[in-house]
């Protein structure tokens, strides 16, 4: 797993939700009740920035066609049949954290 630092503690104000990179991951960061969950940008339907969208009660909402994602766990709502890729965060003394697998962690 490698850790990328994609925020620095000064800039976390909940809530918000913004657009970061990790290694060569694109991602959605949601900040809410003082935790931060991390999420594929890309929406799985048809591709939309899915930062952009809003998050409520723990969905996170598309603004293209209004699909939801749950926040701690990517699994969309009833009936849409798909997910959105969640990875772990780690809020540390000098920033927050994403980790992100590498090829190398199949054989670690
Ligand atoms: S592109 Fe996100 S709901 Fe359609």
């Amino acid at each position: 797993m490698n850790w990328h630092k994609v925020l620095d503690n000064s800039d976390l104000k909940y809530p918000f939700i913004s657009k970061v990179k990790a290694g060569s991951k694109i991602i959605c960061l949601v900040g809410v009740d003082n935790e931060v969950y991390a999420l594929a940008a890309k929406c799985p339907h048809a591709g939309a920035d899915i930062s952009q969208g809003w998050c409520t009660d723990g969905k996170l909402t598309c603004p293209f066609h209004r699909y939801g994602y749950d926040i701690k766990t990517g699994r969309g709502n009833p009936g849409q049949g798909d997910y959105l890729q969640t990875y772990p965060v780690a809020v540390r003394e000098d920033g927050v954290y994403v980790g992100v697998k590498s090829i190398w962690d199949i054989f670690g």
